[in-house]
């Protein structure tokens, strides 16, 4: 298959593109398109046999739940079966924006987006280019991140045709994504909610919002995990990730000190190793580096943005583990980051990629 690429400015987008794009998701066809996020990969909701697609495409285990998209507020009520009064004031703080909602599902929803389970996701993303596509579409639009199942997910067109070029049929290209990791998705059908997956939305503002909320831990109820896509690796490279603790958080010294350690390690049986590492880790390890640096241009180091701007360490984080494929590096250390704010996040990404690879200071 042919993946036809349709490039609009994100900030005015031009209608007669996106109306082809959305007459495809429209006819059962498979669209990647931007949100503030990562690029989705969009098939109409209430079809299963579109959203069939969905899961051949990537790759997808078939019991992993998608999400549903929808352009304005009132396409919710069809969607669910019953909304509370706090999916109500979660909506009017942070939609359209980076929260899923996890509520009751109505029969409108196709049975594939999410097999076996009784509740569905649902989220208005804050970017014109997907508001615009579904609404053009008229129908709610079911959209897992568009990376071939476990891969990092895409924040750019580039990363979406990477993956699945040829097995789709269009990408709409309207830049880079801003907040760069997935959204939060929240359990509303408990009391108090379970954060399922941290993500855009921090669970410091959800508390603002209601006061208490758990952080689910991938335990299991009734034997089944209560985010079923969480039991999966995922934003994996292809090489193996370490995530690297080293003594207290902000100790720039110790920490530039521990990754430049590990990697002469690894460097010495012979890996290329790649070290993802905030600006003033790096600054530091510059700083003590000698002449002799023994690892040499085996061990590449990436900038992973300012410890005291964790969203804009968030923006970069998938692309940052895609580059180091591109740089094919056998190894990634990747420096353990605070869990506060957007940190819960990307800490969540990076322990997944990892598939529970972590050195901490004892090792
Ligand atoms: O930011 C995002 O959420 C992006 C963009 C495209 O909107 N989408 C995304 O979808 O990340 P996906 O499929 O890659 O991740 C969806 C996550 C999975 O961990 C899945 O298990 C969980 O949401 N999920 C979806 N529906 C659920 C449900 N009914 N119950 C529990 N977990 C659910
Ligand atoms: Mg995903």
């Amino acid at each position: 298959m042919n993946t036809a690429l349709f490039k609009v400015d994100p900030e005015s987008p031009d209608e007669r593109v996106l109306a082809r794009a959305a007459a495809i998701l429209a006819e059962g066809g498979l669209v990647a398109f931007p949100t503030e996020t990562v690029y989705g990969l969009g098939a109409d909701a209430t079809s299963d046999r579109a959203v069939a697609r969905i899961f051949e495409a990537k790759g997808r285990p078939q019991d992993n739940p998608l999400i549903v998209h929808v352009s304005t507020r009132d396409a919710v009520p069809r969607l669910a079966r019953e909304i509370s009064p706090i999916a109500e004031s979660l909506m009017d703080r942070f939609w359209p924006g980076p929260l899923t909602l996890v509520v009751r599902k109505s029969t409108v929803v196709a049975g594939r987006v999410s097999p076996g389970l009784d509740t569905v996701g649902i989220r208005m993303p804050a970017h014109r280019v997907a508001l615009r596509l579904i609404g053009l579409a008229g129908v709610p639009v079911a959209a897992p991140s568009a990376n071939a199942s476990g891969r990092p997910s895409p924040t750019t067109a580039a990363h979406v045709m990477q993956d699945l070029g040829g097995r789709i049929e269009a990408v709409v290209d309207g830049g880079p994504c801003g907040v760069g990791v997935e959204s939060t998705v929240l359990d509303v059908t408990v009391t108090p909610p379970i954060i399922l997956r941290p993500g855009g939305v921090t669970k410091e503002e959800i508390e603002d919002v209601l006061g208490a909320v758990v952080v689910d831990r991938g335990g299991a109820v009734d034997g089944r995990p209560r985010s079923p896509g969480m039991k999966y690796r995922h934003y994996a490279p292809r090489a193996r990730v370490y995530v690297v603790y080293s003594g207290p958080q902000g100790d720039a010294v110790t920490a530039g000190m521990r990754l430049s350690e590990r990697a002469a390690q690894f460097a010495r049986d012979g890996s290329r190793v790649g070290i993802l590492a905030s600006a003033e880790t790096l600054q530091s390890a510059a700083g003590s580096a000698g002449d002799d640096e023994p690892s040499g241009d085996r061990v590449i180091w990436l900038d992973a943005g300012s410890e005291s701007d964790l969203p804009a360490i968030a923006a970069h984080l998938f692309d940052n583990l895609r580059r180091f494929d591109d740089l094919g590096v056998d190894v990634i250390l990747a420096q353990a980051f605070p869990e506060t704010g957007m940190g819960l996040a990307i800490m969540n990404r990076l322990l997944r990629a990892s598939g529970g690879r972590v050195i901490s200071d004892g090792d």
